[in-house]
């Protein structure tokens, strides 16, 4: 197991480049189990949860090569529709292939994806939507089995607009005859970026990045060339690791607009950003930031994978704000950690309440979940002193190359074996 260390406390510059999105990447990824032909995907980020994925599709029967941001997937023999339990749990998104092997085969069965630590996370949603196209769901020893004899297009409503049963949906919707609406969607940009892939494979996809999505269902999907769009969480969490370790830095490859709530509330607490066409320029506040409040709502929300760095940037504000978690019942586990490292953070059920104070201060501190690893970096490269970061295996599931990235930007950063 590695660690991080980071020894903090001073001001940035530099820039460095954004990688290809880790959560358009995947339902992209998944979305080539529709069709038989070759599936060529640029500007994928090289990180544990893109080798998650390319193991489950190898094990499906997808040929898969993958390597300088470049994934292709071919298709040479029969596939198989089961995707099992050492395959899932290391990562829940595999239940994305659900979706595209129910609608290419009529049948699969996955493991049920166990709760992680952020929160239950169950796909009641997911499920609900593919027996309203008329499949069968039934469990056995901790899969879940979904078999339809017809699949039929129809009204879906999502009692929340989950990001993950929106692309489920919109994938299995893409090859069932006739117009299937999906309503009250999730409009995460990654959706959008999914909806072109889809599109280039001859899908009928409108409406994505709206609350109705209208999917008119084709016979046959070809093969894919698309690259994947810009990562606007890691993009956020380098602004905020700028905003809240001082200085100036250049991120480049990204796009600002994805990031609009964001950048508001950064401003807001006095953080200049100069937005350009693909990259942006932060500038800390001079001084101490001012306190703002957030709350984590779907897009076009404040996100809910930028709660924990939010929380670092304010955690040494002049006041007190409060960040106000809607999405996941369990995403504070950041905060006893920062705590740790001199912070002033209380919480209260799905309200954390946080008084700024003056310096925080290196320590050793440990991840719990990605989001929550990377607010640890964060942390420490504004702290004072020296952080030992442990359990980065979390952080590697949705950072590339970070280390090198952290120096770009003028970080003390080392990776270390332990
Ligand atoms: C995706 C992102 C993740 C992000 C999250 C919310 C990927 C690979 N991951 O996760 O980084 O934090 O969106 O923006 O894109 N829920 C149910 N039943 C369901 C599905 C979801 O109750 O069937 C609940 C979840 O437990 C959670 C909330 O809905 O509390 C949001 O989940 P969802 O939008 O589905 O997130 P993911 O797609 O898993």
């Amino acid at each position: 197991m590695d660690n991080f260390i980071i020894r903090g406390g001073r001001p940035l510059s530099g820039q460095t480049t954004i990688s290809g999105s880790k959560n358009a990447a995947l339902p992209i990824l998944f979305a080539t189990l529709l069709t038989r032909e070759k599936s060529e995907v640029r500007n994928v980020p090289e990180l544990m949860d893109i080798k998650s994925t390319f193991e489950l599709l190898n094990y499906l029967g997808k040929n898969c090569f993958y390597g300088y941001g470049s994934f292709v997937a071919e298709e040479h023999g029969s596939l198989k529709h089961h995707a099992p339990y050492d395959l899932v749990r290391k990562m829940r998104a595999s239940v994305l292939a659900a979706g595209p092997l129910l609608a290419r085969f009529r049948k699969t069965r996955f493991s049920m994806p166990g709760g992680c630590s952020i929160g239950m996370r169950p796909i009641d949603i997911h499920l609900e939507g593919f027996k309203k196209l008329g499949a069968q769901v039934t469990y056995e020893k901790g899969d879940v089995i979904l078999t339809a004899k017809r699949l039929r297009a129809g009204r879906v409503k999502f009692r929340f607009p989950s990001v993950g049963a929106t692309e489920n949906l919109m994938m299995c919707a893409a090859l069932i005859e006739g117009t299937t609406v999906l309503e009250n969607c999730a409009r995460e940009p990654e959706i959008e970026d999914l909806a072109a892939a889809l599109n280039k494979m001859g899908a009928r996809v409108e409406g994505a990045g709206k609350t109705a999505i209208k999917v008119t269902g084709v016979t046959r999907l070809k093969g894919l060339k698309h690259a994947v769009m810009p990562d606007r969480i890691e993009t956020g969490t380098f602004m905020l690791l700028c905003a809240a370790a001082g200085g100036r830095v250049r991120l480049l490859n990204t796009a600002p607009k994805t990031l609009t709530v964001v950048i508001n509330a950064m401003r807001k607490a006095g953080a200049r950003v100069n937005c350009y066409k693909d990259s942006l320029e932060v500038i800390s506040p001079a001084g101490r930031p001012k306190p703002v409040s957030v709350a984590t709502k779907p897009h076009p929300g404040f996100p809910t994978d930028l709660q924990a760095p939010w929380m670092v940037f304010m955690s040494r504000a002049n006041g007190t704000s409060e960040v106000h978690e809607h999405i996941f019942e369990n995403r504070f586990m950041h905060a006893p950690e920062l705590v740790r490292m001199g912070a002033d953070i209380t919480v209260h059920g799905q309200k954390a309440v946080v008084k700024g104070v003056p310096q925080l201060l290196g320590a050793p501190v440990m991840c719990s979940d990605i989001r929550a690893g990377a607010a640890m970096v964060v942390a420490a490269a504004a702290a004072k002193g020296k952080s030992v970061i442990r359990r980065v295996y979390h952080i590697d599931r949705g950072y590339e190359r970070l280390v090198q990235k952290l120096k770009d930007l003028g970080v003390d950063a080392s990776r270390v074996k332990v």
